[in-house]
């Protein structure tokens, strides 16, 4: 397997301005400088509490959201640097399915024009291949090609979001951000949703960056996850082995509030106190030692480095790091 996107030092600041002259007065950090990889026809997870960066981590590798910093390379390209005309031609590869699948389809066009109108504007088909297309895509969503000439209000939720798959599909792309795409979905409606989406994954070898905060979702359909808190990522494993023994003390926190189905196992349940904090103004060294339940005095000074642990697990948490000295300081990402 190849690597197919390779980020470096991420970030995404959003500017807090005050007064007439708009006098920038501090910066939001909801992406404060995160890396990792994802290989070819792999699914990555994204997870964390509401406010973390995970939409915003999303949006910003697409260039949705214009990077602050860092590094997006996609097959060796760094979208984060692509003069505007080329990433507009570049962004066929890359595509985004959202949440609310209704919000990101005109309500005044059929089926039939959400699906052409990616054709028409990216490809150089004739009438009739587009026609032929957008039957293709009904198909491959599982919807039938007649229902093409209804507008999206006639479908139900889960349909609704076949449409968002069949646009995102469209173009033939490599990589797709599925941005909370079943959250709003009866749960036996997601499990068709998901199944879905990974008979297409295998079908097309697509790659995925999945962001839920449903953690058995995510189990389901990710080949590894990341865990997110305020704007960085503090652990990255395998999905058998995060469930299995997470890491990170957030990791520990989030997984134990996932019910086990087993009534034999017991697993304490780690209550998180408090919200997370702002990301205008993080708290300083580890970010999340205001609520770690196991911080010691370093975690409030000194940000902790990856430690990589063996089965390819990383974890930025200073429990792990071997030996740290002051000369070692370092963001984790
Ligand atoms: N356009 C914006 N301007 C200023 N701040 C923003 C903007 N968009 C997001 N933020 C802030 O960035 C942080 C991260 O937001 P983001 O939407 O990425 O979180 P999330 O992990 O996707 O949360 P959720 O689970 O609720 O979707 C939050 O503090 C949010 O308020
Ligand atoms: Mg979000």
């Amino acid at each position: 397997m190849s690597t197919l996107l390779k980020v470096n030092n991420l970030i995404k600041h959003f500017p807090v301005t005050k007064g007439f002259f708009q006098k920038q007065v501090g910066a939001v950090k909801s992406v404060d400088g995160i890396s990792f990889e994802i290989e070819e026809g792999e699914t990555l997870g994204i997870v964390g509490e509401s406010g973390c960066g995970k939409s915003t981590t999303g949006r910003a590798l697409l260039r949705i959201l214009e990077p602050t910093e860092g590094e997006v390379l996609f097959d060796g390209v760094d979208i984060a640097k692509l003069p505007k005309k080329e990433l507009r031609a570049f962004r066929t590869n890359m595509q985004m399915i959202f949440q609310d699948p209704y919000a990101s389809l005109n309500p005044r066009w059929t089926v039939q024009q959400v699906l052409e109108e990616p054709l028409i504007t990216h490809g150089n088909l004739t009438k009739t291949e587009v026609k032929q297309r957008v039957t293709e895509l009904m198909e491959l969503v599982g919807l039938s090609p007649q229902q093409a000439s209804r507008y999206p209000h006639e479908f139900s939720g889960g349909q609704r979001q076949r449409i968002g798959i069949a646009r995102a599909l469209a173009l033939n792309p490599k990589f797709i951000v599925c941005d909370e795409p079943v959250s709003a979905l009866d749960v036996s409606i997601q499990a068709q949703v998901l199944n879905l989406m990974k008979d297409l994954q295998q079908k097309f070898s697509l790659t995925y960056l999945f962001i839920s905060h449903d953690l058995s979702v995510v189990k389901f359909i990710s080949d590894r996850v990341g865990v997110m808190y305020l704007g960085k990522l503090v652990e990255l494993s395998p999905t058998k082995s995060i469930f299995a023994e997470p890491l990170h003390p957030y990791t520990k926190a989030l997984m134990s509030a996932v019910p086990i189905p087993d009534p034999e196992i017991k697993r304490e349940q780690i209550v998180l106190s408090g919200d997370v904090p702002s990301a205008l103004h993080p708290p300083a060294g580890c970010a999340f030692h205001t609520r770690c339940p196991v911080a010691m005095d370093i975690c409030k000074t000194l940000v902790p480095k990856w430690s990589e642990v063996s089965g390819g697990r990383k974890v930025a948490c200073h429990l792990y790091e071997q030996n740290h000295t002051k000369e070692e300081q370092g963001s984790c990402h």
